[in-house]
């Protein structure tokens, strides 16, 4: 591979219009800040670029709905995100933020460049417009029914059941967000990057010169291209972002998808007056991290951007993360189904690690995964306390207990110390191989091998029976383990910050080079050790148990909320109720009726006779699963013709919580024609 001389991380801007979550953590920010430490350590010369997105329609609407400004609402979560990065202990050079001046200088300057070279194509077209507020309605101010699915509630920009991404003229039945109302065609004026242009491009630039790149992601980009590119709008009708610096744009504003990646340059910039030798010179080493919605904009418009301005280099990498889930439910910040990392930092005080740790052992690197915190329980009780904390814990006791904290000298080594000593260097080449292919599951689980293999050296070793017969050969186990708590030091820093912290401190050592990982002489003899505290502590079933019962909790006033449960009836009198005859029969045969996608005719069996009902269940049932089911009817409903058969009746069904019928069935099988009363 091409040696670089620095490295440029950035890790995806989250939109400041919310807190963060265990989701972000897993996909973008954990397997960033372990690159980037490990690079440092290398000695590489890196920059890690991150900072608040307060651009686009969701943080104006939250705004509105809070009757606060965009800027109060920005504010407070680039605050709240800041510290709550620094808190898990996120080591970016810099957090920035897309509110600030030289963001908007940098991006105005970034449009005007590529508007002076003639990159962009203009379009007037016929947009959404609300009448009664006098506004254009841009992606989220738009809802209505998605073409795709079905789904009533879709977006301008995006339909969150079916992942499509829309444009506001695709959706069905349109009404504007902020009034309710029923928008119209106006015309107006908008800048568009022509990604057609740089098709051909694209397919050399990614398809055959980034093969390495992760398959998911690869793949997306190669389904993207495939597909044809159109040329994309870079402005909005919008009152919050960057204005469009030219002359008649008046109210209009640069696209958050646009002046968001840019924002990247200007934190750069912000940092460093170098800003344009990490930009610029072929020399550096851009790398994205991202979460897998985040790919066409870091594969291909960003990169086109970069292009059509020419100056700039382009990323080297994406690793972009597939999605956390918590508890097998999609993570949902308006369901509020989610792990919060200042309510985890207020919980587990101190336990900044173990979430780091079970987040990356089980990051969503190639496909979806579930967050559990029976599994944060395990991981933590049985990996971090059981293996490492007490395979660090008995070798710095020991050596307090047997040499007053001097490490002893190594005598001779035999054939159960030297496989031990060969294997510390094996191991941090794995690690080294797994991090450099942006594996990190694989890089943590051989890291942790380091323990695994101290832990079974001294459980063999037996020092604290050795000690009684053979003093001597007790300061060569204690040298081994030792050196290899050292190694741990180096090795579980990009992935354990605060607990190697601890460790180096125990070992009253300072922060090592990575490359020095492997050697079996770090802690020289004679050297002084300090008395350990616990690394890790055991988490108990309670305060699990607490965690599982938030989350029930926020399920249960999801559902309550979603279920709109309708009002109740008038009262009804007893004669009133016996009139309606409700019994219980039996589905003989069932079919679909032709030429329709909702009904069912069903021949039933109702004790006092066999008849046809016509229902609309056929989306939820299929024929053959249903005959011979006990279901509940209404026998004397006057008989009514639907598509030419006559049905007698109505089957009872009850909505599910998904708005799917289900049929309403006795506990156990009855006579058929039995009256329900
Ligand atoms: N705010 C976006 C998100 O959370 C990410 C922006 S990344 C950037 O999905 F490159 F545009 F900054
Ligand atoms: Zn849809």
């Amino acid at each position: 591979m091409k040696k670089f001389s620095r490295y440029l991380i950035t890790s995806a801007l989250p939109y400041a219009n919310g807190p963060l979550h265990i989701g972000h953590l897993a996909g973008v920010y954990v397997p960033s800040d372990i690159y980037t430490r490990y690079l440092r350590m290398k000695g590489e010369n890196v920059i890690s670029i991150c900072g608040s997105d307060e651009h686009g329609v969701p943080i104006t609407l939250k705004a509105r709905n809070e009757g606060v400004t965009p800027q109060e609402i920005v504010d407070r979560y680039h605050s709240l995100n800041k510290k709550a990065f620094e808190e898990f202990g996120i080591a970016f050079d810099i957090y920035s933020r897309t509110s600030n001046k030289i963001h908007y200088e940098t991006a105005s300057d970034f449009f005007l460049t590529l508007y002076k070279k003639g990159e962009f194509v203009e379009k007037t077209t016929e947009q959404y417009y609300d009448e009664e507020a006098g506004c254009f309605l841009a992606d989220r101010y738009i809802m209505g029914t998605c073409p795709h699915c079905g789904n009533e509630n879709a977006y301008g920009d995006q339909c969150e059941k079916c992942g499509t991404s829309l444009s506001p003229n695709d959706l069905i039945n349109p009404h504007s967000t902020v009034s309710g109302s029923k928008p119209v065609l106006r015309e107006t004026l908008h800048w568009y990057l022509p990604l057609d242009r740089y098709e051909g491009w694209l397919k050399e630039w990614i398809l055959e010169g980034h093969k390495e790149w992760k398959t998911n992601v690869y793949g997306q980009c190669k389904s993207w291209i495939d597909q044809g590119l159109q040329p994309r709008a870079v402005s909005r009708d919008l009152d919050w972002g960057v204005p469009v610096p030219v002359e008649g744009a008046e109210g209009k504003v640069l696209y958050v998808w646009f002046d968001a990646p840019i924002g990247y340059i200007s934190a750069t910039k912000e940092l460093t007056p170098d800003w344009e030798l990490y930009w610029k010179d072929p020399d550096t080493r851009m790398i994205h991290f991202i979460g897998k919605d985040n790919i066409v904009f870091h594969c291909i418009i960003f990169p086109a951007m970069l292009k059509a301005e020419g100056s700039f280099i382009l990323p080297d990498n994406v690793p972009a993360n597939e999605f956390l889930n918590l508890e097998n439910d999609k993570i949902s910040t308006s369901r509020n189904w989610a792990v919060w990392l200042h309510e985890y930092l207020e919980d587990f005080p101190g336990k900044q690690d173990v979430l780091r740790y079970t987040l990356c052992s089980n990051a969503p690197e190639t496909k979806d995964n579930d967050f559990t915190w029976k599994d944060f329980q395990a991981r933590n009780n049985n990996e971090l306390v059981a293996i490492l904390g007490n395979f660090v814990n008995r070798t710095l006791v020991l050596t307090n207990n047997y040499y007053e904290g001097r490490v002893p000298e190594r005598g001779a080594t035999g054939e159960t110390d030297k496989p031990v000593l060969t294997e510390i260097g094996k191991i941090r080449e794995n690690v080294e191989s797994s991090l450099e292919a942006f594996r990190f599951r694989e890089a943590l689980r051989e890291a942790m091998n380091l323990a695994r293999l101290g832990n079974k050296y001294l459980a063999d070793a037996e020092p604290w029976k050795v000690i009684k017969t053979d003093p001597e050969r007790v300061k060569t186990i204690m040298n081994i383990s030792l050196q290899i708590t050292a190694n741990l030091t180096i090795i579980l820093e990009p992935f354990l910050p605060f607990s190697m912290e601890k460790l180096r401190s125990w070992l009253n050592i300072e922060k090592i080079q990575w490359n020095n990982a492997g050697r079996d002489d770090i802690l020289k003899p004679g050297h002084i050790i300090k008395k350990p505290g616990l690394l890790f502590e055991k988490i108990e079933d309670a305060e699990i148990r607490k965690q599982i019962d938030k989350l029930e909790s926020a399920k249960k006033a999801n559902e309550a909320a979603s279920s709109k449960l309708l009002p109740s009836k008038e009262p009804v009198t007893f004669d009133d109720f016996s009139r309606v005859d409700i019994r219980t029969a039996t589905i003989l045969e069932a079919e679909k009726v032709p030429k329709t996608t909702k009904l069912l005719k069903l021949k039933i069996d109702t004790g006092l006779d066999i008849r046809t009902i016509v229902s609309g269940i056929a989306e939820y049932y299929e024929p053959e699963n249903i005959i011979g089911r006990q279901i509940s009817i209404v026998a004397n409903l006057e008989p009514r013709k639907i598509k030419g058969i006559e049905s007698k009746g109505m089957i009872l069904m009850a909505e599910d919580k998904d708005g799917k019928l289900v049929m309403v069935s006795p506990e156990v099988k009855v006579n058929n024609g039995s009256t329900i009363k």
